[in-house]
Order: structure tokens, then sequence, then C-alpha cells
């Protein structure tokens, strides 16, 4: 096969044979011209009326497949928009491979079909110039990654995709056993218990890109099949860890965009990045940093606030600058709907122009106004936004109007990446639902040497060698240091109120394998879908996945999940309920 080529004014004079779809065909003053779109692009084809293949070209229509053969030459009418504006294909033969039936939207950037329907037909939204264009910034991705590896003489090993249930917080797929009945395989929801097997196995330096499944509630970054660029190794503690992890990263900037990353990358601890920014993924594009006002309110006649600080809540605030104007009172309700989705009881404000005014104004003395507008640097036409509550509460429902701000006020630069770690991430995290504490990261996690001892006695102030890669506001990745002594992992077991008889069933091979000369190990997972979808600047992981699945975890091309026969059920021993 040719290799595929970009053609451009250099070109004019060639031969070219080319194949590929009908993207368009018009005819202009009795000559046919047809825009030919194959994988680098368009391409305009003219026949002219002496031509013998002139009535099969007037005959052509969207989607069909042909062949040209032909010269290139120079336009004369030139498109700028186009990467081919400048030529043309002057046809000498024009063969029709295949014709296609009416297609159900239109194949171009600014198609205006709904997702559902593009989903249906996702081989044709593939044909989409925009989404192509993310599949081979995907394979760039994973080609470079290959190659840093190799350069490193890590061993790339694939895992089982038919294993032993990991919990790692999301629920399992199941997979039935036909031979095994009554019996269940789990999809992995990483490859973690394995790559951590092969450590002791003496692999020392492992990665792989692993397909993970997690039947998890889904966002706009969440997918319930994605795929991990995934890493391990032995003898190594958190710095060359995440050494290595900036350095994949910066390779793959380097590599697929251009863009030199500064390295060693900022480190941020957790409880920091949960002050300032009211999120453990914080997005440094911007500032608007969240600050703690509760000093100025300590002699507060107001009942709201006076509450929340004689229980031991804090007031916090961020401030919009030259936002007064631009936030009405309408704006204002909007924002505090918004901040009550993440428990916040409200909103107050305050607008600092001419005179200063808002909802908690009347209630203020003159010299709480004063010296919230000296603490924070307040200028006119700037918006103070306010929460009291809860220390958690409020930084995480802060964070979020925080980003939401930064987007309406166009305060982020898209084409800006900011990436940093974020690290010691507590060891345990209140699970509200299962009303006990939950392994932050996953079991496997060890906790800081100072640490251990509290991990049955003091869990909340427990923290661990765990580390995030964020990039823009998304964990593009995570990762820890895993415990290597079967002692610590039963206590950490013990901690997640396991069972001795829980331990055994679910981890029995494991603490076992734990006792044969584990070595010291750690490593990472990124999310590749994720770093896609950042380096092609989409905020839709579907974008960045051939074949994805809704919100609601179907496929609608494929129409799965779907019924099963009935003897298939038979097969693996299961009865629908
Ligand atoms: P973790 O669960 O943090 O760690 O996952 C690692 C990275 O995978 C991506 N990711 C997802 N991407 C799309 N859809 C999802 N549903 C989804 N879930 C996770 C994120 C995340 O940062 N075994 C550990 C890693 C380790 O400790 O080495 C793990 O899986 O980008």
């Amino acid at each position: 096969m040719e290799k595929y080529k970009n053609y451009s004014i250099k070109n004019v004079g060639e031969e070219v044979s080319l194949n590929g779809w009908v993207s368009r065909v018009r005819n202009l003053g009795g000559l046919v011209f047809i825009d030919l779109r194959n994988r680098m692009g368009i391409m305009q084809v003219v026949v002219r009326p002496e031509n013998e293949f002139y009535d099969l070209a007037s005959s052509l229509k969207s989607e069909y497949v042909i062949h040209v053969e032909g010269t290139i030459v120079e336009r004369e009418s030139k498109n700028p928009n186009m990467a081919t504006g400048e030529i043309e294909v002057n046809v000498k033969r024009l063969e029709l491979i295949n014709t296609s039936k009416e297609i159900p939207f239109t194949i171009s950037d600014d198609t205006t079909a709904l997702e559902d329907t593009r989903l249906k037909y996702r081989f044709l939204d593939l044909r989409r110039e925009s989404l192509k264009n993310n599949f081979v910034i995907r394979n760039k991705i994973t080609y470079a990654v290959r190659q840093f590896f190799n350069e490193l003489d890590f061993l790339e090993v694939e895992t089982p995709v038919l294993c032993k249930s990991t919990p790692e917080g999301a629920r399992d797929y199941l997979v039935p056993s036909r031979v095994n009945k009554g019996k269940f395989y789990a999809l992995p929801q990483s490859p973690q218990i394995y790559k951590q097997l092969l450590m002791i196995s003496g692999f020392e330096r492992y990665f792989q890109i692993a397909k993970c499944f997690r039947d998890e509630d889904l966002r706009a970054d969440r997918q319930p099949e994605f795929t991990q660029i995934d890493v391990e190794m032995s003898f190594v503690d958190e710095d060359a860890v995440m050494d290595i992890g900036e350095r994949m990263m910066a390779r793959i900037f380097k590599d697929v965009k251009g863009i030199d990353i500064k390295l060693p990358l900022m480190r941020m601890k957790y409880t920091e990045a949960m002050d300032r920014y009211g999120s453990d993924k914080p997005d440094l594009r911007f500032g608007m940093e969240i600050k703690d006002i509760s000093e100025v309110f300590k002699n507060t006649e107001f009942s709201v606030f006076k509450t929340v600080l004689e229980e031991n809540g804090i007031i916090n605030a961020i401030v919009a600058k030259n936002a007064a104007d631009k936030y009405s009172r309408k704006d204002l309700d909007k924002l505090t709907d918004f901040v009550k989705t993440y428990r916040a009881q409200g909103l107050a404000y305050l607008k600092y122009q001419e005179e200063v005014s808002g909802s908690i104004f009347k209630v203020m003395s003159e010299k709480e106004v004063e010296d919230l507008k000296e603490q924070l640097g307040i200028e006119n036409n700037d918006l103070v936004l306010i929460i009291s509550g809860k220390r958690e509460i409020v930084k995480t429902a802060l964070g979020a109007l925080r980003c939401k701000l930064g987007r309406e006020l166009g305060l982020i630069d898209p084409n800006d990446y900011k990436l940093l770690w974020v690290v010691d991430f507590p060891s345990f995290e209140w699970s509200e639902e299962e009303n006990r504490y939950m392994a932050c990261h996953h079991p496997f996690t060890a906790p800081k040497d100072e640490d251990v001892d509290k991990l049955l006695t003091d869990k909340a102030n427990c923290y661990s060698k765990a580390y995030d890669i964020v990039i823009n506001g998304y964990e593009a990745g995570g990762g820890s240091i895993r415990i290597h002594d079967e002692k610590v992992q039963e206590t950490m077991f013990k901690a997640l109120e396991l069972t001795e008889e829980d331990i055994q069933n679910k981890f029995g091979f494991f603490v076992d394998a734990l006792k044969y000369g584990c070595p010291p190990h750690g490593g990472f997972a990124c999310g590749l879908d994720r770093i896609t979808m950042l380096l092609a600047g989409t905020d839709n992981i579907r974008d960045v996945i051939a074949f994805p699945k809704t919100a609601s975890a179907t496929d609608l091309m494929c129409e799965c999940p779907s019924d099963v026969d009935e003897k298939q059920l038979v097969e693996v021993g299961l009865k629908l309920r």
C-alpha cells in the first residue's frame, strides 16, 4: 500500500492514485468537483465534461467509495482554509468501488446530529476529521509510551482479563464460569495485584497498556471500560516512581504536541490542595484560591456564621476579580443552587463596588467589611463568595464553584497545561454509604513510616505514600509505594474491617506471596483516555474511545448489554431473577 501522504503545492505535476470516500460532489459550470476524503484529509478532484468518466463522476453521491488516478495541478481559485487548498487532482481514471446508503447525518465537524445518533452510527461518526484526529493523537501517545519504557528496560507484560475480584472501590464486572458452575471471574478494575506479583517474580520494571473495567457511576471523564498506562518498579521509593512518571508524561507532551514540560513537577500535599483549591486535583491554570475568613467573623452577631464557628466549622471565601457587575441576583441564585449540590447550606456574597452590597452586608459591621476587604486584597468591582459550615463541605463546594467561575469568566487558557503531583494522601476515607473507613487509594498502599502504628488506632490521621499526577484539574494518574511486609498488609486489611475469613478468601494467595521474598516496590497508573482527552482538547471521554459506552453504560451501536439465549444461561448455571 502506498504510504499515506500529505500532498501540497510541492507535489504539482505528480501522478497520484487515491482511494477514498466522496465527501461532497458539486457541478459548477459543467465541471464536476469531488471532495475525496481519506485518512489524510480531503483532496479536490476535478472531472471535465470531455472526460470519459464525466457521467460516472456526475452520478456519484456522498460516501460512495471511489478510486481516482490523475495528476496534481495547481488550483485556479485557492482555498486557504484547506490543507490541500492550493491543489487539485485532474482525473485520468475514475472507478466506483462501492455505493452507500443515504447517511443518517452529515459527516462534518460542525454536524448538529445528536450524540446518541452519532453513537448508533459510530462507524460513520469516526469518519469525521476531528474525531479521527483524536485517534491519531492516541496512537502517538501509546507509541511514545512504548518507546520511553523500552529505552529504560521496562518489560511489557500482559496480565489476565479473567481474574479474581480485587475490590478497589468500584463494583466488579462479573463473568460466570461454564466449567465451574456457580463460580465467577471478575474483569480487572486494574492489574494491581498482578503487577505486584510480577515484582515478587523479580521482573523489577513492568509496564502495560491495560484495559480496566469498573462498574461505577459514569461522568464526562469516566467510562466503564477504559485504558491505563500501568507501571510497577522494585527497589524504589516515592521519588524514584514519581521521577519515572513525570518523565513519561513529559515525553508524551514533547512527542505528541512538541510541548516542553519543565521538570521536576511541582508537588503539593493533599491537605494543602484541599485547603487552597478545595480539590485533590486542582486546576492551576488560574488563581482564585480559597481563603479562610473565619477570623474576620470571630465576633459576628450573624447567627448562621456564629453557630458554624461555635461548632468548629469554617467560613471560607473566593474572590471573583472584577466580576461583581457580571453576576445578577438571579445568577447568584443559580450559583447558590450549584453549591447546594455539593451539600453547602447556602452561598453568601458581597459586591465591592462604589458602594458595598450583598446578601450578608446588612449583618456585617463596618469593621468586618473593611477587614475582609483588607484580608482579601479587594479592589473595585470584586465579587466575594462565601460558604460556611463543616470543613470538608465548605472546601469541596468552593472548589467546585471556583472551577465553574474560572470557566464562566474565561480565566482558563485552553492551550495551557499545568501539571503537578498531589502527594501524601490520607490512607483512609470515611464512607457514609458503608459506615466505615475505606482505603483512599487501595488496600496495598503503604502508610507513611511514621503512621504505620496508627493504622488501627488513629485512621483519620494516617497518611500514605500515595501520589496523583494532576493535569488541568484532571486526575491523569495515580499510584503509591506498596506494602511489602505481610504483617503490615494484614494490619491494613484489618483496619479496613475485613475479617480473617475475608482476608483468606479474597487475598489469601496474595498475602502468602508476600512471604516469599517480596522486594520493596511501587508504581502508578495513568488514564490513557484522560491524557488523550487533555491533548486532544476535549472534555468528553467518548471522543477518544473508538467504541465508547453512553452514560448509562450501553453501547448504542451494538445494542449491548443485551438479552442472551436461555441455553447460554443454562450452560453457565444461571437463572434470571
Ligand atoms: P486509579 O484507580 O487511581 O489507580 O486509576 C488510575 C488512573 O486511571 C484513570 N481512571 C479512569 N479513566 C477513565 N474511566 C474510569 N472509570 C477511570 N478510573 C480511573 C484515572 C486514574 O488516575 N491500580 C491503581 C494504580 C496504582 O496504584 O498503580 C489504580 O488503578 O486517570
